[in-house]
């Protein structure tokens, strides 16, 4: 069943005095609990793709519906986790873990959820601490805790792990995966590396730079954990390079 579905969705850019067309008739369905990894080259409108679905922006013509209908801003069924964490300053770890519940969402169930969501992602430890004296691994576990927190039924994550080393970018993974599976989420993530995709996705979608083209790579039925050093791995990543 569908979640999310993108019909001829066009959104142009005025860019000096030229209108730019950067998504041009992209259409493309997600199905309910599945993790997408959306790939494609620096420009080609991935960010722009996830601020339309989280209604950050607004497509020029076409039609976003999740669950069927169109979204607005302030539902609380799409969060978004950025390339930085964008933490609150002045908030402790905690604090800013438990900002986007509702006021009076503090109930016994809700604070073991978040109690299991801090400990699945080793936040624990740093609970009391504030933003600053975080590494950038830590504070990006902060930023996904609070997102994932409000239990959105769409999680957009906008190249959360670029800027971190291949050891705990991995961890991170591993625990996204457990959480994933856990809560009934669909995740759409973007990312630059193909071996982070072939981890993680359900199904790859490759955007084509300003074309209205994706090309789609089931990869449901092939187990996790994945072996990157498995024939079939090697296969589907030069298979997805050579799509871009
Ligand atoms: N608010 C804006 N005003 C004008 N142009 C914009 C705006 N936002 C994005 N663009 C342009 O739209 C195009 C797509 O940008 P976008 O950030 O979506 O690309 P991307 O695929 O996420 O790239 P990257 O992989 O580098 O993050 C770029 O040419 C960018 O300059
Ligand atoms: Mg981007």
């Amino acid at each position: 069943m569908s979640l999310l579905e993108i019909h001829n969705v066009c959104k142009n850019f005025k860019i000096g005095n030229e209108s730019v067309s950067v998504l041009n008739d992209l259409t493309l369905t997600v199905n309910k609990g599945e993790l997408v990894c959306l790939l494609g080259v620096s420009g080609c409108g991935k960010t722009t793709f996830l601020r339309l679905i989280s209604g950050l922006e607004k497509q020029t013509s076409g039609t976003i519906l999740i669950n069927g209908t169109q979204y607005k801003i302030r539902n609380r069924t799409v969060n978004m986790v950025f390339q930085e964490p964008r933490l609150f300053p002045w908030l402790s770890v905690q604090d800013n873990i438990i900002f986007g519940l509702k006021r009076n969402d503090h109930s016994k169930a809700k604070n073991l959820k978040v109690t299991e969501i801090i400990n699945k992602l080793g936040l624990s430890p740093y609970i009391h601490e504030m933003p600053y004296k975080l590494s950038g691994g830590i504070a990006q576990r902060v930023a996904l805790a609070r997102a994932i927190v409000t239990e959105p039924e769409l999680l957009l994550l906008d190249e959360p792990f670029s800027s971190l080393d291949s050891i705990t970018k991995n961890s991170i993974m591993e625990d996204l995966l457990d959480l994933w599976k856990s809560a009934n989420m669909t995740i759409i993530h973007v990312t630059h590396n193909l071996d982070e995709a072939i981890m993680l996705a359900q199904k790859i979608i490759v955007l084509k730079y300003r074309n209205n083209s994706t090309e789609c790579f089931d990869i449901m039925n092939l187990s996790y954990p994945r072996n990157p050093e498995s024939d079939y791995f090697k296969e589907l990543k030069s298979k997805v390079f050579n799509s871009y």
